[in-house]
Parts: C-alpha cells; sequence; structure tokens
C-alpha cells in the first residue's frame, strides 16, 4: 500500500483526490486545504481521510511516501520543492511552475535526491493522444509537416492566471511529444478583454526542428466548446476530437501526390482525397491513467512520461510564450 498526501482539493484537485482514493493499491491518508468547507467535504465523500490546513504536518510522516500538489500554479515551486526536501515522490499539477528556472531546480532536486517528479500533463496519458503518437510512428501520415490545436469554451474565467498558462501547457505538452523533439522557438499574440492584464484569447506558435510549425489557439471567451488537434502530414492527414467521446480520432487519406505538376489545366484534380479512416481508441479515464502511471513510478522507481524536466521544457515554452505575448509577438528563441 502506497500512502499519499494531497494538497489542494479545490474544482480540479477534488478531481484528483478522488482519483487517487479509489486506486487500487493507493491509501490518500492526508488532506491539506486552506478552506474548512472543501477539507469538511472530503472527510464526509471519502472516510477515512485526516485532513488538514496546513501540509507540513505530512512532511513529518515517515508513513506518507508521496505527495499530489493541486494548488494553484504560482505557489507550486514553493510547496514542492519543500516536499522534495524532505524525501516525499511528488505530483505537480501543470504548469509545473511559472518560471522554467525553478522547474528546472525541482527536477534537478528529484534527480539528486533519487525521488519521482512528475508533471501533470493529463493529454498525456489520453488513450487518443497515445493513438496519434502511435499512428505517426507507424508513418500513417508520412513526414509531419504541422499541427493546429482549438482549446476554446466560455468560461471558467480566472482572475490570477491568463487563458494561455491555463489551457496551453495541455496543448504544447501533446505537441512536444508528438514531435519528439524540444521546440526551437515562439512566439505569441493574445489579449485581455474582461480583466485588465489577464488574456482571455491567446494564440502560441512553436517551431520545431524539421520545419515542423505548431499553431495553439486557446480562449475562454469563445462561443464554441472546441477541444481539438489537427495534423498534416505528406502523405495524410489526422484530426482528435476531444469532445466526440465515441469516434475521436480520423484519419484522412488526403494529401498531394510527390509529382504534383502545376502546369496542367486540372492541377486541383491532382490533389489525392480518398478514406476517411476512424481507428478504435481504448475508452479509459485518463485522469485515472495520469495518476495509475504516478503510482508505478513510485512503486517501481521508474521515470514518468511526464517527468520533472518535461514539466520544465513546457513551462520554459509558456514563459517565453509569455515573454513574446508581452512584446507584441517576437518570436523568441528557446
Ligand atoms: N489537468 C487538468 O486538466 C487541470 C484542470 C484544471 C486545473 N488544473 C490545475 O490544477 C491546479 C489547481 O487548480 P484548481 O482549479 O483546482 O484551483 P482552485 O483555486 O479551485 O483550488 C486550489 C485549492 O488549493 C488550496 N490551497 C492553496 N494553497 C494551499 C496551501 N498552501 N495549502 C493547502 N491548500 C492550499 C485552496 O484552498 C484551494 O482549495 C492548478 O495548477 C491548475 O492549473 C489542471
Amino acid at each position: 500500500m502506497i500512502k499519499i498526501g494531497m494538497i489542494g482539493a479545490g474544482g480540479w484537485g477534488k478531481n484528483l483526490l478522488r482519483s487517487f482514493y479509489y486506486l487500487p493499491g493507493v491509501e490518500v491518508a492526508m488532506l491539506a486545504d486552506l478552506v474548512p468547507e472543501r477539507r469538511e467535504e472530503a472527510r464526509h465523500r471519502y472516510p477515512g481521510i485526516e485532513t488538514t490546513d496546513d501540509y507540513r504536518r505530512f512532511l513529518d510522516s515517515d508513513d506518507i511516501q508521496a505527495v499530489v500538489v493541486a494548488t494553484p500554479g504560482a505557489s507550486h515551486y514553493a510547496i514542492a520543492r519543500e516536499c522534495l526536501a524532505a524525501g516525499k515522490d511528488v505530483f505537480v499539477e501543470k504548469p509545473m511552475t511559472i518560471h522554467a528556472g525553478e522547474a528546472e531546480e525541482l527536477a534537478r532536486l528529484a534527480d539528486d535526491k533519487k525521488l519521482i517528479l512528475m508533471a501533470g500533463h493529463l493529454m498525456l496519458y489520453n488513450p487518443s493522444v497515445r493513438k496519434l503518437k502511435a499512428e505517426l510512428e507507424a508513418g500513417a501520415l508520412g513526414d509531419l509537416y504541422y499541427l493546429y490545436f482549438q482549446r476554446l469554451n466560455l468560461g471558467k474565467i480566472r482572475k490570477s492566471e491568463n487563458a494561455m498558462w491555463t489551457f496551453a501547457p495541455h496543448d504544447i505538452s501533446i505537441a512536444r511529444y508528438l514531435v519528439g523533439s524540444p521546440a526551437l522557438a515562439v512566439a505569441a499574440w493574445g489579449e485581455s478583454y474582461v480583466q485588465p492584464g489577464v488574456a482571455d484569447v491567446a494564440f502560441v506558435r512553436i517551431r520545431f526542428p524539421g520545419n515542423v510549425i505548431a499553431h495553439i489557439h486557446v480562449s475562454w471567451l469563445d462561443p464554441h466548446k472546441v477541444r481539438r488537434v489537427t495534423l498534416v502530414g505528406s502523405r495524410k492527414m489526422m484530426v482528435f476530437d476531444d469532445m466526440d467521446a465515441a469516434e475521436p480520432i480520423r484519419v484522412y487519406d488526403k494529401g498531394v501526390p510527390a509529382d504534383l505538376s502545376y502546369d496542367t489545366f486540372g492541377e486541383y484534380l491532382n490533389l489525392r482525397s480518398g478514406d476517411i479512416h476512424i481507428p478504435w481508441v481504448k475508452s479509459a479515464e485518463p485522469l485515472r491513467l495520469e495518476c495509475a502511471h504516478f503510482i508505478d513510478c513510485v512503486r517501481d522507481r521508474s521515470r514518468p512520461l511526464s517527468d520533472g524536466w518535461n514539466g520544465a521544457e513546457v513551462v520554459k515554452i509558456l514563459e517565453a510564450a509569455q515573454m513574446s505575448m508581452e512584446s507584441g509577438g517576437d518570436m523568441i528563441e528557446l
């Protein structure tokens, strides 16, 4: 039995709490939250959980091996550092920190102390994202040309974090995972309409090696709820629609033949438009898979897919994108 402590049972933390609570081989021994009602609700829903307003109580406990941090992003660095310093394995929600240097320090500390540090990049545990990766690796698309992401909705509008820091960690982590190489440069544009200084919409462009480009559009001020990833390759194209639970992925046999000639009347007829294939994707809750992966890593002492360095890479891109947004869209080399 692996005993864990949790810090933060707010909007998202309560989902993590439920997921870890029902995971076999795990005991959520203690929950820390600053809000008494949240502690009371947790005690009511999950019998046996001890609650506190001071997470330092479990740092002294030899029984608690790992800590899950689901507090707002600005507090992640200080809390995770304390937990690692106390010898605990740590899961930190995204964004891992709000400064890349801090995230790298955490990753280094975890390595030095041989502790597990995992960033909560939920989408990497989504079976559809795994399927996209498998199709890419199998060469289904040919060479990957470019990819773009739409993560749009109306609400929940945050005060302390803009829409890019809230949503784009998901898409940046997917882009990095699918492309398989570190980003080279990033540029971003965004604007604040509802609250001064808190961007409601952002357009982020990332350049990867091999001329691969990614474009990310995030907004909490949009008429549509959209969660979509589109990949365009030399042979085929692929779309992942996270709002379509039954058929999330479509592979389009569309493209441009290598021998395309531009000097004939029927040039556009040479474009290839063939079958649409809907691959089967295992139905499983990504959050449960993510939590199970963390526990497996704690048990086996193995490196998480979204380890501290992966979390730090995403923060580095976000930090540069923020700098670019503030400069009016300059391309920042990473
Ligand atoms: N993976 C996802 O899909 C996803 C979705 C939403 C949010 N998140 C992330 O989860 C994290 C939390 O977001 P949220 O929406 O739950 O925030 P929230 O503000 O709703 O909840 C944060 C909770 O942390 C508690 N807290 C803050 N500081 C604390 C401390 N020092 N000790 C104990 N408790 C403390 C607060 O009392 C609150 O209950 C953020 O990093 C956010 O980006 C991830």
